[in-house]
């Protein structure tokens, strides 16, 4: 099961300088549900991303897979060249949580994306690319005051 996860403003941006431009404590509480001590992947920019804000604590993943086309080795995780291969080889469950080029690269292969959409406009400079959600379903929906918390899941070949 591979698991997409990622939260957008209106417009889909992502990203601003490599961090999120935005701290809403509900989503990370979300976010946090879901990932944390899960086995994830994600890109060489998005992995210090994370670093540098978790400092010197340790990120809290039961596997880091770090997707990056330059030959690097890592204390805490697992390189991965080709992330095309990685995914199609993958039969565990798998959470990806970024950043936008590891999205664009997982989206044919997700069978499930949570969502975070935030019903305001930042400033940043990463978009997520355009999205068709045809081929999935809306399984579950959930609001609070500037957040939508949605789930999307791919529909079942007939
Ligand atoms: N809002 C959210 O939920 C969220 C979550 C996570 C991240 N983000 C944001 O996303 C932004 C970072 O995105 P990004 O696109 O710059 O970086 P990224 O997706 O974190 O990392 C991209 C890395 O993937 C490598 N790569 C490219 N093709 C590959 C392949 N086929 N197999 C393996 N690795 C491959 C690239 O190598 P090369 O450098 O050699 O091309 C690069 O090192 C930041 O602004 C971050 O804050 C937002």
């Amino acid at each position: 099961m591979i698991n997409l996860i990622w939260a957008m403003d209106i417009n889909h941006l992502i990203g601003q300088d490599n961090k999120i431009p935005w701290h809403y404590k509900e989503d990370l509480k979300y976010y946090k549900s879901i990932t944390n001590n899960k086995r994830v992947i994600m890109g060489e920019n998005t992995y210090y991303s994370l670093k540098s804000y978790y400092q010197n604590k340790a990120l809290p993943y039961k596997t880091i897979y770090v997707a990056s086309l330059n030959q690097l080795s890592f204390e805490d995780a697992i390189l991965v060249p080709d992330i095309k291969i990685f995914l199609e080889k993958n039969q565990e469950e798998l959470y990806v949580v970024g950043g936008k080029t590891i999205y664009n690269l997982a989206l044919p292969y997700a069978d499930r994306l949570y969502i975070t959409l935030i019903l305001k406009s930042f400033t940043g400079d990463t978009y997520f690319d355009k999205i068709d959600l045809s081929n999935f379903d809306l399984v579950s929906f959930k609001n609070s005051l500037e957040l939508l918390f949605l789930v999307y899941e791919r529909k079942k070949q007939l």
